[in-house]
């Protein structure tokens, strides 16, 4: 049964990608378990606190989790047409220590939600020197960019749109099948 860890990159509680995310475990195949990670407790990067302590506790437990698991799926929005800092910090931090060898040849999947009609495009190429440099499998069989997120999520978060739901389902069974 494969396992899947799924990392939203946003903090707000009414997040179109956290809500994406957890549309995401809903829609996932029987026998395959998206399992959400948690980044609230992630503090900024600081390698002086990363000397004198190691690695937070935070970071260490997403490490864990991603170690045990057997792919990671990354919801993330687009700031100002890149990576949101937020997100980078905590995968800059899980990608210390022994976090590298986590991180090898880890398929990973892509997708994210924005409000802006472009869905996130810029936001996910920003990703692609960031996941080569990690020497992730960046799952390149499909693509999810969910534009004109205020209409698709209802105001907790949650995704409304059915057709949505659907391309999610359609594009995670066929990740599922690589793994
Ligand atoms: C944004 N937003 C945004 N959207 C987009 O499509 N392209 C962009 O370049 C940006 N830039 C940007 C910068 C900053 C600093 C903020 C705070 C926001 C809007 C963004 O998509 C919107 O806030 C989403 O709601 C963020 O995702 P969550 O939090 O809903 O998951």
């Amino acid at each position: 049964m494969p396992t899947i860890l799924g990392l939203s990159g946003s903090l707000r509680k009414a997040s179109f990608n956290a809500g994406l995310l957890r549309a995401a475990r809903d829609v996932a195949p029987d026998g395959t378990s998206i399992e959400i990670g948690e980044i609230h407790d992630v503090p900024l990067y600081d390698a002086d606190d990363e000397k004198a302590n190691g690695l937070p506790e935070a970071v260490k437990r997403l490490q864990s989790r991603l170690d045990a698991a057997d792919a990671l799926l990354m919801v993330s929005p687009e700031y100002n047409k890149s990576i949101p800092g937020v997100f980078k910090n905590t995968i800059d931090w899980m990608s210390r220590g022994d976090g590298l060898k986590y991180f090898t040849g880890k398929p990973v999947m892509l997708i994210g939600a924005s409000p802006s009609g472009f869905g996130t495009i810029l936001g996910q190429n920003a990703w692609l020197p960031v996941l080569r440099t990690l020497r992730t499998r960046l799952w390149t069989g499909g693509q999810l960019m969910v534009s004109g997120a205020g209409d698709k999520f209802d105001e907790d978060g949650n995704l409304t749109d059915g057709e949505t739901r659907d391309q999610l389902r359609k594009l995670i069974a066929e990740f599922v099948k690589t793994l």
